[in-house]
């Protein structure tokens, strides 16, 4: 590739790590308009995209975007402005930043997501059973995408009579890509609706779940408000969903592509050995990660990333599946290595914003992987590479399908 690559195309889509390499090498820090027609720096380094990532000039607050009058709605997540979910994590700044999520952390800790281990395999078996006897698959709809969705519900704390809503909101907001704007908008208020209205009822009546924990989360005598708590449990929901259903979707794509290290993966299972289903795992998420441009960030004055100068109000987008690809970071980048232990990838950011689901993200995707694998032992892709589609979102990076065959299980 000798001119500057077209980016965001339907090739670009379904392979654009040529295209980042390019970037990398050539122009890595990247002015460029977006398809909606917001300008924007991409940035594709790896020692550049950690810096930006944990800038303090770089704002994720939106009103800090110099055309924000002009590109309402075009940045952030669909639907979030007019369903008024705005005042989350992933809009705001040190020290609202930090005060939520010192509260949020106090509820959503390491150990209740520990604890959600058992359920997490249950959600898994249960959903493999609704296929296994058919010898034929679409992973993504039938197993990826619902379960992240039951999942988090599941620790929020929605009652199971109420998840298959979520899954047909959750389902409007994946299709954003290609569907009616305001659908997603009508979703998102749905969804909104029902948990100020969940959050009312757990106030009275509280559980072992989530939403109550985080009602019940004090800091200094500091509680969320309920508006608060409703774009906390939103953004839980939002972060954690299609995230989850690509890294399965991806992952499990990537390994049937590869199949002598899918192979070292099943024979490790088959042994009981489950340290390189954790390499793997942090593997896959470097190698094709389902999140491929980092949220946005806006300057908030002048600064210089990589040598080239950014003005403020300038937005950034960091382009973590460059990075994670970058030689100067990683030996060999575009080879799968699953166990590969240096391996500090950026698939879940970096900085005060670092993903706080991250124990839930690998509990799922380990779960997901292992099962899959230990009870479809000669899974295999039902179509030609070429032949499947990505959605092609900015931000996020996955299969619209995954067509797979297996022999049915007994
Ligand atoms: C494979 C799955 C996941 C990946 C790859 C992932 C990746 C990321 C990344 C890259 C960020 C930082 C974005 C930025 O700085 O612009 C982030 C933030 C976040 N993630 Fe995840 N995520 C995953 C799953 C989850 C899950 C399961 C949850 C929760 C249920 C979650 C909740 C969050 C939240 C709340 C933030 C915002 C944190 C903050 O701003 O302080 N994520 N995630």
């Amino acid at each position: 590739m000798s001119e500057t690559p077209t980016l965001f195309t339907w090739e670009f889509a379904t392979d654009p790590y040529p295209a980042y390499g390019w970037l990398r090498e050539h122009s890595p820090v990247h002015r460029t308009t977006l398809p909606s027609g917001v300008d924007a720096w991409l940035v594709t380094r790896y020692a550049d995209a950690r810096q930006a990532l944990a800038d303090a000039r770089l704002s994720k607050n939106p009103v800090h975007h110099s055309e924000q009058a002009h590109h309402k709605g075009k940045v952030g997540i669909p639907g979030e402005r007019s369903a008024d979910l705005m005042t989350h994590l992933l809009n705001i700044d040190p020290p609202d930043h930090t005060r939520l999520r010192r509260l949020v952390s106090k509820a959503f800790t390491p150990r209740r997501v520990a604890e959600f281990a058992p359920r997490v395999q249950e959600l898994t078996d249960r959903l493999i059973d609704g296929f296994a006897k058919t010898g034929e698959a679409d992973l993504i709809h039938e197993f990826a995408f619902p379960l992240p969705i039951y999942a988090i519900c599941d620790l929020l704390g929605v009652p199971a009579e109420d998840q298959d809503d979520f899954r047909d909101w959750a389902g409007m907001m994946i299709r954003h890509g290609g569907g009616p704007r305001g659908g997603v908008a009508r979703a998102v208020k749905k969804m909104r609706a029902y948990l100020l209205e969940l959050i009312h009822r757990k106030r009275a009546d509280p559980g072992d779940d989530l939403i109550s924990g985080l009602i019940r989360a004090s800091d200094h005598g500091e509680h969320l408000t309920e508006n608060e708590a409703a774009a906390m449990a939103f953004i839980l929901l939002f972060a954690g969903f299609e995230t989850t259903v690509n890294l399965i979707g991806n992952g499990t794509y990537t390994l049937l592509r590869h199949s002598e290290q899918r192979a070292q993966l099943q024979q490790a299972l088959a042994d009981g050995d489950t340290a390189l289903l954790a390499t793997a795992v942090e593997e896959l998420l470097r190698y094709d990660g389902p999140v491929e441009l980092a949220t946005w960030r806006f300057a908030t004055d002048p600064l210089t990333i990589g040598g080239q100068d950014i003005a403020t109000g300038d937005p950034v987008l960091v382009v973590l599946a460059a990075a994670d690809r970058d030689p100067a970071r990683f030996e060999q980048p575009d080879t799968l290595d699953l166990t590969r232990r240096d391996n500090q990838h950026l698939g879940y950011g970096h900085g005060i914003h670092y993903c706080l689901g991250a124990p839930l993200a690998r509990l799922e995707a380990q779960a997901a992987l292992a099962t899959l694998l230990t009870r479809l032992p000669d899974l295999s892709l039902a179509a030609e590479p070429s032949e499947l589609r990505w959605r092609g979102g900015l931000i996020m990076r996955g299969l619209r399908t995954l067509p797979v065959l297996f022999t049915p299980e007994g």
